[in-house]
């Protein structure tokens, strides 16, 4: 075999090496109570048809901030059920679809896109109300029992108390249809509680999990072991300098303590070590801290890997180096 084609080969096995990393899904406390949650209303509803009784569907709520990890787990949670509900949505009966919330939130900009996700061709000159009545009937038609919406705070941001209060209703008479119950799987940043919490019937109609953020130290062991996977993921050593308790707690902090950060920074430093030093690379800080550094376009001084003072550099500031007053407000 030439050089050539050895790098080439050598290429292909460090592109390999990478995927597998961005598909490995960790398991999150907070899942199991999703898991738990989703499948109690799964049965539920068998329960309830086979006995043929109208009835008032249940939901989830999952809240946390941004990056905390809400749209994985949702994924997560809809890969793990897809034995147990049908989920593709190219299929005619698809018993759970998703969508995002389009912005803006208007009643009919979101009726709109819900529509779209079931696969119904929208002509766009109907009002909000008719186009919620053919989203109840697309419903029914495609046999989806249970419909998700990713970023479902944005179905309150600016808008008026009256505007908010017709979301509300008409998320409830969704879950409330005595025709075709639909279970809703909210997800998004915690403002989305305020929205479930004005409406007490609707709030007792979805179970609520949330994804907390990181705890400095209480997660310092989760985290050095978080690390470990994901270099043997790799199938790679890790060097003393990233199995300390300095380097988690520093971790944590580059990541703004959000789980599914803390995940995405791993996988970029590993990744990054792979592809620039080949196959026998071992994980060290300084990956860590070059990735850091390309991201944030941080000099050292306002690099968390680095800085002695880590703890004013606030890692949601980007490209902020060059003022000298980068510390926290
Ligand atoms: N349990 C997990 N295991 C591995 N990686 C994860 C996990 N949860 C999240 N991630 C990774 O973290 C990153 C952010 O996750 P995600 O997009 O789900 O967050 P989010 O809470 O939906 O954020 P946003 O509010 O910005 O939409 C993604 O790159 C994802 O791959
Ligand atoms: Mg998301």
């Amino acid at each position: 075999m030439n050089k050539l084609s050895k790098d080439l080969r050598a290429d292909g096995e460090i592109r390999k090496r990478v995927q597998a990393l961005r598909k490995l899904y960790i398991p999150r406390p907070e899942f199991n109570k999703l898991d738990v949650c989703f499948q109690k209303h799964i049965e539920q509803r068998r329960a309830d048809e086979a006995d043929g009784e109208a009835f008032r569907a249940r939901g989830l709520m999952l809240v946390g901030q941004s990056g905390s990890g809400k749209t994985t787990a949702i994924r997560e949670l809809i890969r793990k059920h897809s034995t147990l509900i049908t989920t593709d949505s190219s299929l005619e009966f698809c018993e759970y679809i998703g969508l995002q919330v389009p912005s803006p939130a208007t009643m009919k900009f979101v009726g709109a896109a819900t529509l779209r996700a079931l696969g119904y061709p929208y002509s766009g000159n109907k009002q909000g109300p008719a186009i919620w009545d053919q989203v109840k009937v697309q419903l029914k038609l495609r046999g989806t029992k249970f419909l998700g919406f990713d970023e479902a705070q944005d179905l309150a941001r600016y808008q008026t108390d009256k505007e908010r209060q017709s979301v509300v209703n008409t998320l409830k008479s969704l879950m409330e249809n005595s025709v075709w119950p639909v279970g809703l799987v909210l997800s998004g940043m915690p403002d989305l509680k305020h929205i479930v919490n004005q409406d007490a019937q609707l709030a007792r109609r979805l179970d609520p999990v949330e994804i907390g953020r990181l705890h400095s130290i209480r997660d310092v062991g989760p985290v050095i072991k978080i690390v470990k996977k994901y270099a043997a993921r790799g199938r790679m050593d890790t060097d003393e300098s990233v199995q300390s308790e300095a380097f988690a707690m520093r971790l944590m902090h580059a990541a703004d303590y959000q789980f599914g950060l803390l995940a995405e920074i791993i996988v970029l430093a590993v990744s990054h070590a792979l592809f620039s030093e080949g196959g026998d690379a071992t994980l060290e800080m300084s990956h860590f801290s070059d990735v850091y550094a390309e991201r944030n376009g941080a000099d050292d001084w306002m690099n968390i890997f680095i800085a002695d003072d880590y703890g004013r550099i606030d890692p949601k500031r980007l490209l902020d180096n060059d003022s000298d007053d980068g510390v926290n407000e």
